[in-house]
């Protein structure tokens, strides 16, 4: 008997499979049922291949042995005062990595979707921050994340950058899960009123990139959960979501804060993104509020176990 003739979904090679956002990614495409390898620095839970995309010929071995039909790119070095610190592999992994990413994509006929972040832009005045508005990093690692949003477009003008920010969600480091940790250990603690942007839980995020797929625009689009707020406002959400008192965290300022405990890098004080491109495309993502309220008592049980 012959078989119905269903469409064979692309088949989509991800980078930074085991981070943050890559988790989410992985399960995300292998549930909506595209074949899906996930390559990171180091073996892990969702790494099918180890991949340092540092090393070009490694790089361009494994693509090509891949052969997928879309790369999504989400590795990245993102700590932002480690990129400040030594700015000779912020460059190399954020810039260079992604070059060497897209080109690898172009020579194997892949559409490539790079992951790119609010950090491109000064925070100065001019928020929300449009996908036409120029970019003015105040950062290595935003200077560096444009080198690489830059390189990706230059090598093939059908490629897209999907910029993001204040990223949360899953076993590693973030926000809220710092937020519940200090609260968990300490009772109470102050967070910055005066730096404000656009939280993201890292699953809607997948779920944004994933439904860009179909569509493969090209060109940069803001992809963020919807509103904006500041740390501190977060921070209060998060303890609400978590059934602790609001009233634990504290707000103080930006200045006072580095006085305390100095950072080596600068952050935006406003970065929020609008999401003009995608709302166009039909891909929109809840409000983070409500992101939040649904991720937030998941954290809670798992911190406080
Ligand atoms: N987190 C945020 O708030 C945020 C905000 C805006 C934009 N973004 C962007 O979103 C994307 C995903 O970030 P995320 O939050 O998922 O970060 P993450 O958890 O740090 O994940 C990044 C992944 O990249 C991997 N990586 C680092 N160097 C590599 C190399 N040389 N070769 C291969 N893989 C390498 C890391 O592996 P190891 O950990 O094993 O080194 C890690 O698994 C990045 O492009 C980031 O710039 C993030």
């Amino acid at each position: 008997m012959a078989q119905s003739a269903l469409p064979r979904r692309p088949a989509v090679l991800v980078t930074g499979a085991g981070g943050q956002l890559g988790r989410y990614l992985m399960s995300c495409l292998a549930d909506a049922g595209y074949p899906v390898t996930g390559t990171g620095a180091h073996e892990g839970d969702s790494v099918d291949r180890v991949l340092d995309i540092t090393d070009p010929e490694q790089v361009s071995n494994v693509v090509s042995n891949v052969r997928p039909d879309v790369v999504i790119h989400a590795a990245a070095y993102t700590d932002v005062d480690g990129c400040e610190r030594d700015p000779a592999h912020a460059n190399l992994v954020n810039g260079d990595g992604a070059a060497n990413i897209a080109r690898a994509a172009r020579d194997a006929g892949a559409w490539a979707l790079a992951v790119g972040t609010d950090f491109v832009f000064p925070g100065d005045g001019g928020a929300p921050y449009g996908e036409d508005d120029a970019p003015a990093p105040i950062s290595v690692y935003g200077s560096s994340k444009l080198a690489g949003e830059r390189a990706v477009l230059a090598t093939d003008p059908s490629f897209a950058v999907a910029r993001t920010a204040w990223v949360f969600g899953g076993a590693g480091k973030h926000f809220p899960r710092t937020v519940l940790n200090v609260l968990k250990s300490r009772g109470g603690m102050e967070v910055v009123d005066d730096e404000t942007g656009s939280p993201t839980f890292a699953g809607d995020l997948a779920a944004a990139l994933v439904a860009l797929i179909d569509q493969r625009p090209s060109g940069i689009l803001h992809l963020t959960n919807g509103g904006h707020v500041s740390r501190f406002g977060l921070a209060r959400a998060v303890a609400e979501a978590a059934g602790l008192d609001p009233a634990l965290v504290q707000p103080t300022t930006t200045a006072d804060f580095l006085a305390r405990y100095p950072l080596p890098a600068k952050r935006p004080a406003n970065s929020t993104l609008a999401n003009n491109r995608a709302a166009a495309l039909g891909v929109t993502l809840r409000p983070w509020q409500d992101a939040v309220r649904d991720y937030v008592p998941r954290l809670a049980a798992e911190v406080t176990a």
